[in-house]
């Protein structure tokens, strides 16, 4: 296959990128300078393009790819290709579920409890020698407490089993009611003002953008936390810096943000918020898991003309 173009639009890491550059002529976009330049010089012979989960990839670049077949995304989310776009012009679109669920719902797991039970707060307190001057302060129980999760995909579920098997109880919202031993609550206002704790699982994109706004922060209300290990666009950002501000809601666990690597500067003083730099899938076993699927899909499409993983929207 090294006869096929592939425009690389995001960094890789070696484990995906040196098996891709043995076996595709592989065109670095992301690196280059002048990208106006670098795309009139290999946009007409490009048939394959990897991206990032978080890579946005507007049409005008398609527009300069016009032999595109595949768009196979390094990650589960793929808000930022352009959906209706490729399915006109019947360009597949792949992504890397499944692989990453459990890392996932870890990091959910770990918020909850970083949150809840005061735990990073209180490594710095020990950090700091405060231990030998006074006791630890006291934190949230959440074995009985009510988890709200927004989105019970995969991931959602994932993080329902495990809060579950803490003893949490368990409530969702979504387009419909699943089979599963949780109450769905049609309404996301609902459901927040019925949880101590909201967990944001569900896919990003124009659907979901701002979904959590200032209404639903006010619903949680003070004692309640925000979860999101999705996508920073779902949720209002000013709204929840203005929130956690203010006292509307309790505290924040975050991994991911409307515009990363930038973080809205008043969350770093705040002690009740936990951030994280989107660190969802990111251990050395699901990375690869992901790198073997994304490059497994390239091959299929390009040896056998079928894809592994297309997206929903395009099966
Ligand atoms: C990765 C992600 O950070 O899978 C996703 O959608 O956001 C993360 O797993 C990213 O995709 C790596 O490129």
């Amino acid at each position: 296959m090294s006869n096929v173009d592939i425009l690389v639009t995001a960094p890789l890491p070696p484990f995906l990128y040196d098996p891709l550059k043995a076996d595709y002529r592989t065109h670095d976009y992301s690196q280059a300078a002048d990208k106006p330049a670098f795309l009139a010089s290999v946009g007409a012979r490009v048939r394959g393009l990897v991206q990032g989960g978080g890579t946005v990839t507007p049409t005008t670049l398609l527009d300069g790819l016009p032999k595109l077949e595949i768009i196979s995304v390094f990650g589960v989310g793929y808000d930022g290709v352009p959906v209706p776009y490729c399915k006109e012009r019947g360009i597949r679109v792949t992504n890397t579920p499944d692989v990453l669920t459990d890392d996932v719902a870890d990091v959910a797991v770990a918020l909850v409890m970083m949150t809840g039970r005061g735990f990073v707060r209180l490594n710095r307190f020990v950090h700091a020698g405060e231990w030998k001057q006074r006791g630890p302060e006291l934190t949230m129980k959440l074995s009985g407490k009510r988890v709200g999760i927004v989105g019970l995909g995969r991931i959602g579920k994932a993080i329902a089993h495990r809060l579950a098997a803490m003893g949490m109880s368990i409530a969702y919202t979504g387009r419909k009611p699943q089979d599963v031993p949780y109450a769905f609550v049609p309404d996301l206002r609902a459901l927040a003002a019925q949880s101590e704790f909201l967990v944001i699982a569900c896919p990003g994109g124009p659907a979901t953008r701002n979904l959590i706004d200032a209404d639903v922060l006010k619903a949680l209300g003070p004692k309640g936390v925000l979860v999101n290990i999705a996508r920073g666009s779902i949720v209002d950002e000013p709204a929840l810096v203005d929130a956690l501000q203010k006292g509307i809601i309790g505290g924040a666990g975050l991994d991911v943000f409307a515009d990363e690597p930038h973080i809205p500067e008043a969350l770093f003083a705040m002690h009740n918020v936990v951030l994280l730099p989107h660190v969802g899938s990111a251990t050395h076993e699901t990375r690869r898991a992901m790198g073997d699927l994304c490059k497994a899909n390239l091959d299929a499409w390009f040896n056998e003309h079928r894809t592994l993983t297309l997206i929903p929207e395009l099966a």
